[in-house]
């Protein structure tokens, strides 16, 4: 998944000429640096999805893929001309949204403004995130050809009355076959989506995902509980009563299945939700995410973090458009972190992580809590002994829980 929260948070006002703070410009370039794109189109929602995304109806005559794609050739090159001496890209993220949708050449066209503002950095990682149903093998062969490296296919799950309640629209085997399609044109790095806890998934369906993932052969695999998101068509069919809310005793099983089908597979997580064959791997782009480094995130609704400056821009890619068209910063608010700030999100990010947190980054009360947590079998207590903060396997599925502890 990319970094796409989807309500924008209240900040300040962001600077109409996109300028950072020169704190923030500090040691950028020591940190890895990445970019991710949002394409904010879909053929169709489905039912659960509350991400910055619009379908053609939706948007009418306002906005077009065109239209945004000249927008973000002009906010890629206000970026590179906020950061100075841009630094070289280490791992491009193109998420939404349906990329798929731009077809090949669109999504040639994308990385290419992004190697015309930034230039890619020796071996940089290039993801897109695809759905089944807009790819090909042709469309794989082109887009690795154009320099894309890894691809992220929205699979959700392989039971039909599954993807029905999720209004997917590929076929259950379409995932499968197009996981194959890529590895056939070259990708070496592909993942699978999976959503579990989907009202009226069986324990025998979530399996025959799990089997047809391992046929798929596939070097990463993100798992999701379902989460139903306020405002979704989900969220009422809840409310009425038509489906019922997941159940986190269920979610819990569910997701030790997973885990156990991942190792059996030789995938071993390294984040609460992402498992992958290597360290080799796993997403870099998501991981500068995980650990605090700097990104530029480009497109309607996109957010951005430098040097602990972190601002969103606007959603509406009509809006976003005619901002970037007078030369005007896309970005509709920011916040600048505090330490107390960067710290908390280091506890919410790093906890997660298999590599786990170093205890010192806590408090001194939390650091007795973090002892608790480890009696209490949350915290691996030899990895505790030597000052880090590591998930046990029933941490793992209190995750959230001990990062309330922690903050
Ligand atoms: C927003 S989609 C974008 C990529 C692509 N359009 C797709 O559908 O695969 C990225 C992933 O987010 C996850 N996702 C989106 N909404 C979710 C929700 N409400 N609960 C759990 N996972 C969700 C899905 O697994 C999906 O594959
Ligand atoms: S295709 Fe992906 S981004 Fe589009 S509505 Fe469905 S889950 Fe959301």
């Amino acid at each position: 998944m990319g970094d796409m929260p989807s309500a924008l948070p209240i900040g300040d006002p962001a600077p109409s000429d996109g300028s950072l703070p020169a704190s923030a410009l500090t040691g950028l370039g020591d940190r890895p640096f990445g970019v991710y794109v949002h394409v904010p189109f879909c053929a169709t929602r489905c039912g659960y999805c509350d991400f910055n995304t619009y379908t053609a109806g939706e948007l009418g005559t306002s906005a077009s893929p065109a239209s945004w794609l000249e927008g973000l050739r002009q906010e890629l090159d206000l970026a590179a001309s906020v950061l100075g001496d841009p630094p070289a890209v280490d791992t491009v993220f193109v998420g939404g949204g349906t990329p798929s949708l731009l077809g090949a050449s669109g999504l040639g066209q994308v990385l290419d403004a992004v190697r015309s503002s930034f230039g890619l950095a020796p071996g940089a990682e290039v993801t897109t995130e695809s759905n089944p149903e807009s790819t090909s093998p042709e469309f794989f062969s082109a887009i690795r050809d154009a320099g894309y490296t890894r691809v992220s296919l929205g699979m959700q799950s392989a039971a039909r009355h599954v993807l029905a309640v999720l209004d997917r629209v590929h076929t259950p085997g379409r995932p499968v076959a197009a996981a194959r399609e890529a590895r056939a044109a070259g990708f070496e790095h592909v993942n699978l989506d999976l959503i579990y806890g989907t009202p009226g998934e069986t324990v025998a369906d979530l399996r025959a995902s799990l089997d047809a993932v391992h046929s798929a052969g596939v070097d990463h695999v993100s798992a999701y509980a379902l989460i139903v998101e306020e405002g979704t068509a989900l969220a009422r069919r809840v409310r009425r009563g038509e489906l019922p809310m997941p159940d986190d005793d269920v979610l819990a099983d569910k997701y030790e299945l997973i885990d156990s089908a991942m190792a059996a597979q030789g995938l071993t997580w390294y984040e609460v939700s992402n498992w992958a064959a290597s360290a080799d791997a796993a997403c870099r782009h998501n991981l500068l995410y995980w650990q605090g480094a700097d990104w530029w995130g480009a497109g309607p609704g996109a957010h951005s973090h430098v040097g602990g400056v972190r601002w969103w821009n606007v959603k509406h890619p009509a809006k976003y458009a005619e901002l970037l068209a007078t030369g005007t910063s896309p970005a509709a608010g920011r916040e600048i972190l505090s330490d107390d700030d960067r710290r908390v999100e280091r506890v919410l990010l790093e906890l997660r992580l298999a590599t786990g947190l170093p205890l010192d980054v806590l408090d001194p009360a939390a650091q007795t809590e973090a002892k608790t947590a480890a009696a209490d079998g949350l915290l691996d207590p030899t990895a505790l002994d030597q000052g880090r903060c590591v998930l046990t396997d029933r941490g793992r599925l209190l995750a959230d829980a001990v990062v309330r502890r922690l903050t």
